[in-house]
């Protein structure tokens, strides 16, 4: 089958990949030219395990195709995905502008009948205007069906491969059949596509999001409880989570969620709800206890240090809103650079795979270095901000020979308290 894909971001590309690895010639459009010439010269242009060498051997093999070009896009394929960005505005609010102009633009050059999917995270009621915006410029025949996309960054190519369901949001019967004809090499175990009208799929979306981030937020709180009382947050999480009807996942107390997805699909549901008149007061808490969480380790900094940090500098290690990615959108690394900076402190950071984004984001503000032991030299303590899986088992003695104070604020728990303090070390962790 002939498939477009206009937007080449995370979701684009991945689709774009896997949908050509199942034999299908694709064609990913973006307008972001830096984007497609660096695709076209066989760079990826973020970091998702996995994603290159896929990439590399589709596009070799001809099934994969970069293009600026959004008419020949259009006229490339029967099945055009729209997976665009949908960044928020300053109200909360969804910004569907890509997606419009998306919209009217496939309206203009549609040449026969096709097959529209949004698969961009879009609030209720967005298959409809898109329906509208592209029947106002062609007579074509077309459907439009919601298609939201689950994957994660980090597994992104494994999730889209072998997705836990496929949802499919719209009522025309041939269309859907010809998305479930393009999506069987994915549900060869068992079939797990759900056919539902538009609404309930976009809604399906921010829901499952939601849902996710409030385990997230409601664990931080069960964390912070425990600061007072005297508990352990990680023999809770373990506790409730192997109750069956409860689950292990999404329940780690940490340093809070950031990325492109959680805080600015609940922002939308949040706008959403206000539009309808109903206030969706469990993702107002969530999103107001992750705005706290976000400065936990910052005040675990003031605690030991004091309020004003002028003179002393600090390690991170972790800049990626998680691990597998080099994704900075609203990771908490941002705030607590900020924090530190904005108390006079100086930074030093790594990361794996985000240097390049750190370096982006705050230029020569803070000492970026690949080298995750060569920024300890001096530091007054040692902040860990993302789980990445080479910091799980450091070399403590060497941290504490390095470091000017041997404190370490572990803002995912990765560390064990006994063990670090039984080597001098002064330790803060999220409920431990
Ligand atoms: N990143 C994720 O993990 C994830 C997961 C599920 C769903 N989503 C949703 O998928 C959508 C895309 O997310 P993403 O993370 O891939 O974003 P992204 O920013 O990585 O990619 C979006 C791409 O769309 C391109 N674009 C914007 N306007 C365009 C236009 N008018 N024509 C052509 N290209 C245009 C941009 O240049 C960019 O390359 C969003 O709605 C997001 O919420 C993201």
């Amino acid at each position: 089958m002939r498939v477009t894909i206009i937007g080449s971001g995370y979701v684009g590309l991945v689709s774009g990949a896997c949908l050509a690895e199942t034999g299908n010639i694709v064609m990913c459009m973006d307008k972001d030219v830096e984007k497609i010439t660096l695709l076209k010269a066989g760079k990826i242009p973020f970091h998702e395990p996995g994603l290159a060498p896929l990439v590399e051997k589709n596009v070799s093999d001809g099934r994969l195709i970069f293009t600026t070009d959004l008419r020949s896009a259009v006229r490339h394929a029967p099945v055009i995905f729209v997976a665009v960005g949908t960044p928020p505005r300053s109200n909360g609010e969804a910004d569907l502008s890509a997606v419009e102009e998306t919209a009217r633009a496939i309206g203009a050059h549609l040449d026969g009948p096709a097959v529209i999917v949004t698969k961009s995270t879009v609030p209720v009621g967005t298959a409809g205007r898109v329906k509208t915006l592209i029947s106002d410029k062609t007579t074509h025949p077309f459907a439009v069906i919601a298609n939201p996309e689950f994957l994660k960054e980090g597994a992104a190519v494994h999730d889209f491969m072998s997705p836990d369901r496929v949802i499919l949001g719209g009522d025309d019967s041939e269309a859907i059949s010809l998305l479930r004809t393009l999506y069987a090499p994915f549900m060869r175990r068992e079939d797990r596509i759900l056919v539902m009208d538009a609404a309930s799929a976009e809604l399906t979306k921010y829901a499952a999001n939601a849902m996710l981030a409030t385990r997230v937020s409601f664990m931080n709180e069960i964390a912070a409880l425990r600061e007072i009382i005297g508990a352990n947050a990680e023999h809770v999480r373990h506790g409730i989570g192997s109750d069956s009807r409860i689950g292990s996942s999404f329940l780690f107390p940490g340093t809070g969620f950031g990325g492109s997805c959680f805080p600015k699909d609940l922002a939308a549901l949040l706008h959403l709800g206000e539009r309808y008149g109903i206030d969706l007061r469990t993702i107002r808490a969530t999103l107001e206890v992750n705005r706290t969480q976000k400065r936990i380790l910052l005040h675990r900094v003031q605690r030991e240090f004091g309020e004003y940090l002028d003179g002393k500098i600090f390690a991170l290690w972790g800049l990626a809103f998680k691990p597998g990615t080099d994704d900075m959108r609203e990771a908490p690394a941002l705030e607590i650079i900020d924090g530190l900076l904005a108390r006079g402190a100086e930074v030093r950071a790594t990361d794996p795979v985000a240097l390049e984004r750190g370096r982006e984001l705050f230029g020569h503000r803070i000492v970026l270095d690949r080298d995750s032991y060569r920024i300890l030299e001096g530091a007054d303590g040692l902040l860990l901000v993302t789980e990445w899986n080479e910091y799980r088992f450091p070399d403590f003695e060497r941290i504490r020979g390095l470091l000017r104070k041997p404190v370490l604020f572990d803002g995912r728990n990765i560390w064990s308290r006994r063990l670090v303090e039984s080597l001098g070390f002064t330790y803060y962790g999220i409920g431990v």
